[in-house]
Formats: structure tokens, C-alpha cells, sequence
């Protein structure tokens, strides 16, 4: 009895320890991505949080060729976080705020269809990109978990870190500030979330330029036909105090 009690619980030692393997054993080439921004990344995250149907885009003709249903994207397919992934050889990276059993060790999506750098660009509406930082600090705190401090901390060291982020912060501004010190208070809170992945371990990351926001078909619309070039000259400043960031 003793002994059966006991190769008992040698197997059930040795099971923990195949569960603790196969969960620890990362490829020594694994890379994961991680995700933020607005709606150029936004996987569907609109889908699980109480917005209206502008922020949202879980209808067709969304989705219609790739992946044949409106998946939350703002695409007809996939988004370029999407091809990256495809590219990289990982799967297609999930919206964090999808229900169901997560695993984060290829990364995870954060991004929200309207959100900005700033809490008050379409505030209520998205996830700002202060939250999204929050929820990146909850699955630091898992991946801990899972791989322990140092196999988390390697694994967010050789993550890769997409955010595409500013554009809604311009096509909402209402303060009457000057360009210069808008597009300063929208890359120091831009500042902030990298620093706050940096801490964590992040390392590398990449930016798409923001688009000539004032040449957007629906400001055209607005425009009675013409781009707004207000609009594209602060999202050009944006671009070049960018750089100018970064390098710091
Ligand atoms: C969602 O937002 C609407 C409008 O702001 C509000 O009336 C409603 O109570 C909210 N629902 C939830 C579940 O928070
Ligand atoms: C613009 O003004 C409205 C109304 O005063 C306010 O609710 C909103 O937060 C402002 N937007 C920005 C980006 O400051
Ligand atoms: C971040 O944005 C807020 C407005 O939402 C502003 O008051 C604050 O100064 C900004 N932070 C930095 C570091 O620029």
C-alpha cells in the first residue's frame, strides 16, 4: 500500500514535471509581439467592451476576404500586425480582451479602434493606451507565472512591440494650444507607455508614420472634397518629433 501510494505519487510528480517542461520550453528563435495602438491594429478588442457601434467593426463588409467574417477588424482582411505575425511564422496574435484560456507567449493584441495617447481622445468609448499598458502589466505578471522572473523577462526582451497610436488625438483635439505643445503632450504620454515597456524588458519596437490625417477620406467628406492641411502638417510634425524621440 505504501508503495503503491508512492509510485502514486512519483507519477503525479512526473506529470507536474512533463506539464512544467512542455510550458517552460520556448524555442531558443521565439519571438513574440505584442501590440498596441488604435484602429490600424485593433484586432477586435471593440468587440468586448460597452462602445457604440462607430468604434466597433464586427459587421460586414468587414472581414469579408480573409479570415470571411467581420472579425472586429477594420479591414476587409488583415491588418499589417497580422501579415507581421504571418511573416514571423507565429500565429495571428488575439485580441486581449477575447474571453477564453490565454496564452501569452507569443504576445497578445492590446489595441482599441479610436483610442489616442491621451486618456480623453474618445474617452469612454475605447481603451487609451494608458489601460492598454496596464493590461500589458497584467501579462507580465503571468508570463512571470508561467516562466518564472527569468524566462519572462527573456521572453519580453526579445519581444517585438507594434503601436500605432497619435492620429486619434489629432482628429479629436479641441484644446486651443499650439501644435508644438500638442504634439509634445501626445508623444510625452507616448513616452510614459514606452517607458513603462522598457522597464519590463522591451527593447524592440516599431511605429507606423501617422497618415495625412487631413487627406482621410471622411475629412474630405467634411471638407466638401479637399484634404485639410492643418490636419496633415500636425501629423507630420508628429512624425518628426517622433524620430526625435526615439533617438533619445
Ligand atoms: C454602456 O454604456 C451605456 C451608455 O453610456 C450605459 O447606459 C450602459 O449602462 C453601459 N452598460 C454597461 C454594461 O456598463
Ligand atoms: C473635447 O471637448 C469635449 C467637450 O468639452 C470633451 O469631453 C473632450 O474630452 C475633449 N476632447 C479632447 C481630446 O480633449
Ligand atoms: C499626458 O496627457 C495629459 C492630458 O491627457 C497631460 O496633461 C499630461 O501633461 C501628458 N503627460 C506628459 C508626460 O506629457
Amino acid at each position: 500500500m505504501a508503495n503503491l501510494s508512492a509510485s502514486y505519487i512519483s507519477f503525479l510528480l512526473c506529470f507536474t514535471c512533463i506539464n512544467l517542461i512542455s510550458s517552460h520550453y520556448l524555442p531558443e528563435n521565439h519571438v513574440a509581439l505584442f501590440i498596441f495602438g488604435d484602429s490600424l491594429f485593433d484586432p477586435g478588442n471593440n468587440n468586448y467592451i460597452n462602445t457604440t457601434a462607430d468604434f466597433r467593426a464586427n459587421f460586414y463588409p468587414y472581414g469579408e476576404t480573409f479570415f470571411k467574417y467581420p472579425t472586429g477588424r477594420f479591414s476587409d482582411g488583415r491588418l499589417i500586425p497580422d501579415f507581421i505575425a504571418q511573416f514571423a511564422g507565429i500565429p495571428i496574435i488575439p485580441p486581449y480582451l477575447q474571453p477564453g484560456k490565454r496564452k501569452f507567449t507569443d504576445g497578445v493584441n492590446f489595441a482599441s479602434g479610436g483610442a489616442g495617447a491621451l486618456v480623453e481622445s474618445h474617452q469612454g468609448f475605447v481603451v487609451d493606451l494608458e489601460t492598454q499598458i496596464k493590461y500589458f502589466n497584467k501579462v507580465e505578471k503571468s508570463l512571470r507565472q508561467e516562466l518564472g522572473d527569468a524566462g519572462a523577462k527573456k521572453l519580453l526582451s526579445k519581444a517585438v512591440y507594434l503601436i500605432s497610436i497619435g492620429g486619434n488625438d489629432y482628429l479629436t483635439q479641441n484644446s486651443s494650444v499650439s501644435d508644438e505643445e500638442f504634439v509634445s503632450t501626445v508623444l510625452g504620454n507616448l513616452t510614459v507607455a514606452l517607458k513603462e515597456i522598457y522597464k519590463k524588458g522591451g527593447r524592440k519596437f516599431g511605429f507606423p508614420n501617422l497618415l495625412p490625417l487631413g487627406c482621410l477620406p471622411y475629412m474630405k467628406a467634411q471638407s466638401g472634397g479637399y484634404c485639410i492641411d492643418e490636419l496633415t502638417d500636425i501629423a507630420k510634425l508628429h512624425n518628426a518629433e517622433l524620430l526625435k524621440t526615439l533617438v533619445k
